[in-house]
């Protein structure tokens, strides 16, 4: 018996410290064939009636109590295994060494999309959108520009089915949607895509985007436009930067202006990015032409209004020194990882 008792202890004890190899060496010597137990129940012949019930019954009680301990050592060499190989493969997704991509960004023409409107969220403008797809009347028609006018010539505007349906060629369609829908007071920019029939070359691209802007109320003055966009252009570009504004002629304006920046890089002295000038042409604006206000209904006597018209590849490269459109739109991660 109290061997019986010394084996369960002893054995109790290895299996505590066993590794899987020792676990299997210990079930061969405790309950294997040739086994500690296994010799004490093939020996019972020797003994009397009594003693051999009572000596089977307690060894092979210690053999299921052996059993069991192995067991349930066995189980949890298993879960640390596995548990340590959890640990080991756990991913930090933050650590480049997992993750060798580079993290994506918005596309600097994006970027600067998100700029301007910023700009112009703070001075309480408020942002639409209008179709890239638009009809004779939103892009020419309703914007005071005539039949004749030479933008609405096949060379410069791409036509769809029929002459009636085209992809816009600015933004400006975008003023009359809005005024369309809405009632003055209106301040609101409209950025999005435009197309022009052209060859492409490193200042000229058949697809740009544009940010239209448009102010609509009672009183609304060219000294409003003046305040506004010179506000604008010294948000964006600095408060040390001159702005002039140069009379400029626009279908859908009266009067019309183009706004000059002074150069940001050279600031005014001239330099290769302003062809010596000094100065950079940013942007298009003027009073809204009374037939503009007359075709969405407005009484262009109780109301006036002013727009301009930005180009965002434009600033893009002015702000960023890029002198060559195509790059935009090449999708070279070289150029686009700088933004
Ligand atoms: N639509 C003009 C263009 O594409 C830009 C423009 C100029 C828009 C003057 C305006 C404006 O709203 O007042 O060249």
């Amino acid at each position: 018996m109290n061997n019986i008792e010394c084996i369960i202890n002893e054995a109790t004890e290895k299996i505590k410290n066993a590794d899987i190899v020792v676990l299997e060496n210990l079930k061969v010597e405790y309950l294997g064939r040739n086994g500690i137990l296994t010799q004490i129940l093939k020996s019972l012949s020797q003994y009397s009636i009594e003693d051999k019930k009572r000596i089977g019954l307690e060894a092979n009680k210690a053999k299921s109590i052996i059993e069991n301990e192995i067991d349930k050592k066995k189980e949890s060499l298993k879960k640390a295994l596995l548990d340590e190989k959890v640990q080991k493969e756990k991913l930090d997704y933050s650590s480049s060494f997992y993750f060798p991509f580079s993290k994506g960004s918005f596309h600097p023409v994006i970027q600067t999309i998100q700029d301007i409107s910023s700009v112009f969220k703070s001075l309480g403008f408020s942002v639409a959108e209008g179709p890239e797809i638009e009809t004779d009347w939103y892009n020419f028609e309703a914007l005071n520009i005539p039949e004749s006018h030479p933008a609405r010539d096949t060379q410069d505007t791409f036509y769809l089915d029929n002459v009636k349906n085209l992809l816009r060629t600015h933004t400006s369609s975008g003023q009359i949607r809005v005024m369309e829908k809405q009632k003055p007071p209106i301040k609101v920019i409209v950025p999005g895509r435009v197309y022009r029939n052209e060859a492409s070359d490193a200042s000229h691209s058949s697809t740009f985007h544009q940010i239209e802007g448009l102010v609509v109320d009672e009183n609304v003055t060219f000294v409003d436009l003046k305040a506004v966009l010179s506000n604008f252009i010294h948000k964006f570009f600095g408060f040390e930067l001159g702005v002039r504004f140069r009379p400029s002629h626009f279908q859908f304006t009266e009067p019309s202006a183009e706004v000059d920046m002074q150069c940001p890089f050279c600031k005014g002295n001239g330099c290769r990015v302003c062809k010596n000038s000094g100065w950079i042409e940013t942007l298009g604006c003027g009073m809204v032409h009374p037939n503009v206000l007359k075709a969405v209904s407005y009484d262009p006597g109780k109301y006036t209004a002013y727009a301009f018209g930005i180009g965002v590849e434009r600033i893009t490269m002015f702000k960023h020194g890029i002198d060559d459109i195509r790059l935009f739109y090449e999708n070279d991660l070289r150029f686009l990882k700088q933004f």
